[in-house]
């Protein structure tokens, strides 16, 4: 298949790509180049999105395309740019779009969304509290230009595994890395979600083959974190369970960040966030790796692929010991 991957510069589009030309397929990306370099095996088209003339150099008919926006005007060129010369369209949007951050265990069909982003602030890079809304506006857009029935929308949870730009589960395998004891968030029940990004960039490909069309989640089975932990700590490390007021009291930050615990989100506000049910989407196709073995390939990338690589964010080593201390003694 002739397979578009609109982006393809960096973690995802980039696993995308790879993973359609290791199945044969004749793989183009469209990007300006700014946010890293394409594939080896790819043909590299140059396009700036943000400019309504900007897609001109991409020329041709695709089988498939996968558009990773995050802007609803970037969308909007785009789907003008390739009206009539396209077949199966894959647009890769984020569970962000669901406005119902607290109910644990919803199923795409009946989860509630927000509602579009405003065309006057459709810049979540201006913005990131626009983000959701921008994906949703991005959704609409795709599906009403080609239609439900070539439009697969596939909304990834928190992807991890190499090339990840974002430090967040990188966190996680630095810190497992050193052993220990390992402060940890909340109690051993929480739950987190979270899927390797090879194994949705080969759910995206084959829903191309297959011409999946409708909307999913794009997350594997959400896991304990006790089970996490286990999955990833060397022998002999031993998490302390920390209680979230006290991180809130320690003004520690959720999530992502300086001074934060990555894939930790206050409860119960965000208890929904980590929980969906994925079951469709597994009945659909989607296959998920141990997560040791991401946890082992991602510990791989980062001791070879040299220190531009990842992102530092989380808690220094520093800032834990500290906190531990103070959990001790409160
Ligand atoms: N990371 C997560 O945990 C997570 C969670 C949920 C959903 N998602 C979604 O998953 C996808 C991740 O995609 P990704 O990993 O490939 O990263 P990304 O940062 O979304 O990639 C954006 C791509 O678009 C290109 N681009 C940006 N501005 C452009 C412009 N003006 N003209 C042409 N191309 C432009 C970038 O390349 P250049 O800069 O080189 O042009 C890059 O290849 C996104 O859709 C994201 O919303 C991610």
């Amino acid at each position: 298949m002739r397979i578009l991957v609109l982006g393809g510069t960096v973690f995802l589009g980039r696993a995308v790509a790879r993973q359609a030309l290791a199945a044969g397929h004749d793989v183009t990306c469209a990007a300006r180049g700014s946010s890293g370099d394409p594939v080896d095996g790819v043909r590299f088209v140059r396009v700036d999105r943000a400019d309504p003339a900007g897609l001109t150099a991409l020329t041709g008919e695709f089988d498939a395309v996968v558009d990773v926006a995050r802007h609803p005007d970037q969308v909007r060129h785009a789907v003008a740019a390739l009206a009539g010369r396209v077949g199966h369209f894959t647009f890769v949007s984020t569970g962000s779009v669901y406005s119902d951050t607290g109910t644990v265990g919803q199923r795409v069909d009946t989860a509630p969304l927000l509602a579009p982003a405003p065309r006057d602030a459709e810049d979540p890079t201006r913005d990131p509290e626009s983000y959701g809304a921008c994906k949703v506006s991005c959704e609409r857009i795709v599906t009403e230009a080609f239609g439900a029935e070539r439009v697969f929308v596939c909304r990834a949870g928190l992807l991890v595994g190499p090339e990840d730009p974002s430090g967040r589960f990188e966190y996680w395998v630095r810190r497992a890395g050193r052993g220990g004891e390992v402060l940890v968030p909340g109690t051993p029940e929480d739950m987190v979600q979270f899927v390797d990004v090879r194994d949705l960039a080969a759910w995206i490909v084959a829903a191309a083959e297959r011409g999946l069309t409708g909307t999913y989640d794009g997350t594997g089975a959400p896991m304990t974190r006790a089970a996490f932990l286990a999955d990833l700590l060397p022998d002999g490390a031993t998490p302390t369970w920390v209680s979230q007021e006290f991180l809130v009291e320690q003004q520690v930050e959720p999530w992502t960040g300086p001074r934060s615990l990555p894939l930790w989100l206050p409860l119960p506000e965000y208890a929904g966030f980590l929980t969906r049910d994925v079951t469709a989407s597994l009945a659909a196709g989607l296959r998920t790796r141990p997560l040791a073995e991401t946890g082992r390939d991602t510990a791989d990338w980062l001791a070879t692929a040299g220190p531009g690589a990842g992102q530092r964010i989380g808690l220094t080593e520093a800032e834990e010991a500290e906190l531990l201390a103070a959990w001790r003694t409160r």
